[in-house]
C-alpha cells in the first residue's frame, strides 16, 4: 500500500509528530510506502509528491512547522483540482490513499472528497482547540506555554511601572488560548469572544486589582466583542477562505482601559509567536498517537473518518462529528476562571 501525507491551512506545532508517528508506524508495522505532498491540497491537485521514508522523518516529533509546506488552497479549484482529476493523479502515482492533516477548513474538504470517492483519512489540528470531536487538538497546548510564558514577562514588567498590561492572544471565534494562558498566569479578567464585556466591567477588574496594588494583567482573545459590537475586530482584510483576519483588538482597548481608569497601559499582541516553534511534550504524545492510529483505521481499512481524542483515548470519529458547530467555552469554565478576576 502507498499512502500520502499532506499538511493543509495553518501550521501548528506538532504536525510533523503526526508525519513522524504515521510513517513509523506504517512503514516498520505494515509495510506501507509513502509519499509527502507538498504544500497541502496544492501538491495533490499538482501531482507534487516526494518519497517519505523513515530516515526523513528522523528527530521531527521536537521540530515545529511541517516539514511538507501547507497552503490554504481549495483541491475542487483550478484545472486539475476536483475528485476526478484527483483520483486520475493519484491512480498515477500509484496512491491508495490521503491522510490530510488540517483544521476545519481541511477536515471540510477532505470529507466533500471521501464523500466523492477519494480514500482520505483526516488528522485535527489547530491551535485555536475551536473543533469538536476532539477534546484536545495538539498545537494548544504549546499554545497556551508559549502564552503563559509570555504574560508572566508582560508581569514583571507590569509589576515594575505599576501598568495595566494588555496581552492579546489567538483562538479566532473561541476563547481557549486565552481562558487557560490567562488562567495560568493569574490574568485580573479575561476577555473570550463567548462573553461579550462592556468596557466598564474591564475597568472594574482592572481598577480593582490596582487598589490592592497589583499590576492589572488583561488577557483578550483575538474574537473577543465588547457589548454591542456586532463583528470581532479585523482591520487587516480578508484571508484566502473570506474570513476576516483577526488582531488587534487589545490595541484598541488599551488606550480606552488609560483613559477610563488614569492607568498607563500597554498592549501586546502575540500573534504567530504562538503558532511557532517546538511543540510541548503533550503536543509531541498526542500528535504521535494521532499518526499511529490514522495509520491503523487505514489498515482497518476505515477511510472517510478522522482521529480524535476522546477523554485520554484516541477514537476515529466521522467529519461531520468535527465540523458545523464550533468547540465553545462552556459558561461554567468561564465563570470557573471568573471567580479570580480582579
Ligand atoms: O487558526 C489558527 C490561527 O493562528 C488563528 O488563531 C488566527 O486567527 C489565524 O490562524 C491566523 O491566520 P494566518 O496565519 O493566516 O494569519
Amino acid at each position: 500500500m502507498k499512502i500520502g501525507i499532506l499538511t493543509s491551512g495553518g501550521d501548528c506545532p506538532g504536525l510533523n509528530a503526526v508525519i513522524r508517528g504515521a510513517v513509523l508506524n506504517g512503514t516498520e508495522h505494515h509495510g506501507i510506502e509513502f509519499v509527502g505532498i507538498r504544500d497541502g491540497w496544492k501538491g495533490l491537485v499538482e501531482g507534487d509528491f516526494f518519497p517519505l521514508t523513515r530516515h526523513q522523518v528522523k528527530g521531527l516529533s521536537k521540530v515545529g512547522g511541517t516539514i511538507l509546506g501547507t497552503s490554504r488552497t481549495n483541491p475542487y479549484d483550478g484545472e486539475r483540482g476536483g475528485p476526478e482529476n484527483i483520483a486520475k493523479t493519484l491512480y498515477g502515482h500509484h496512491i491508495d490513499g490521503v491522510i490530510a492533516i488540517g483544521g476545519e477548513g481541511t477536515l471540510a474538504a477532505a470529507q466533500r472528497l471521501a464523500n466523492d470517492g477519494i480514500n482520505v483519512l483526516g488528522v485535527p489540528k489547530t491551535i485555536d482547540n475551536d473543533l469538536r470531536a476532539t477534546d484536545y487538538s495538539f498545537g494548544f497546548d504549546t499554545a497556551v506555554n508559549i502564552a503563559t510564558e509570555a504574560m508572566d514577562r508582560l508581569r514583571t514588567t507590569g509589576d515594575s511601572h505599576q501598568r495595566c498590561m494588555v496581552a492579546e492572544v489567538m483562538g479566532r471565534h473561541v476563547g481557549w488560548i486565552a481562558l487557560h494562558s490567562g488562567m495560568a498566569a493569574g490574568a485580573h479578567i479575561i476577555c473570550i469572544p463567548e462573553v461579550p464585556l462592556s468596557l466598564e466591567d474591564i475597568c472594574d477588574k482592572v481598577n480593582s486589582a490596582a487598589e490592592r496594588g497589583r499590576a492589572p494583567l488583561v488577557v483578550v482573545a483575538e474574537g473577543f466583542k465588547l457589548i454591542g459590537q456586532d463583528e470581532a475586530y479585523s482591520d487587516k482584510g480578508l484571508d484566502a477562505f473570506n474570513r476576516p483576519r483577526l488582531g488587534g483588538i487589545s490595541e484598541v482597548l488599551a488606550p480606552e482601559i488609560e483613559r477610563v481608569t488614569g492607568i498607563e497601559t500597554r498592549s501586546t499582541v502575540l500573534g504567530h509567536i504562538q503558532r511557532g516553534g517546538a511543540p510541548s511534550g503533550f503536543d509531541r504524545v498526542l500528535a504521535t498517537r494521532l499518526g499511529l492510529h490514522a495509520v491503523d483505521a487505514i489498515v482497518d481499512g476505515e477511510w472517510g473518518q478522522m482521529v480524535a481524542m476522546q477523554g485520554t483515548a484516541i477514537v476515529r470519529v466521522p467529519f461531520s462529528d468535527a465540523l458545523g458547530e464550533l468547540n465553545t467555552v462552556p459558561m461554567e469554565r468561564y465563570e470557573g476562571a471568573a471567580t479570580l478576576f480582579g
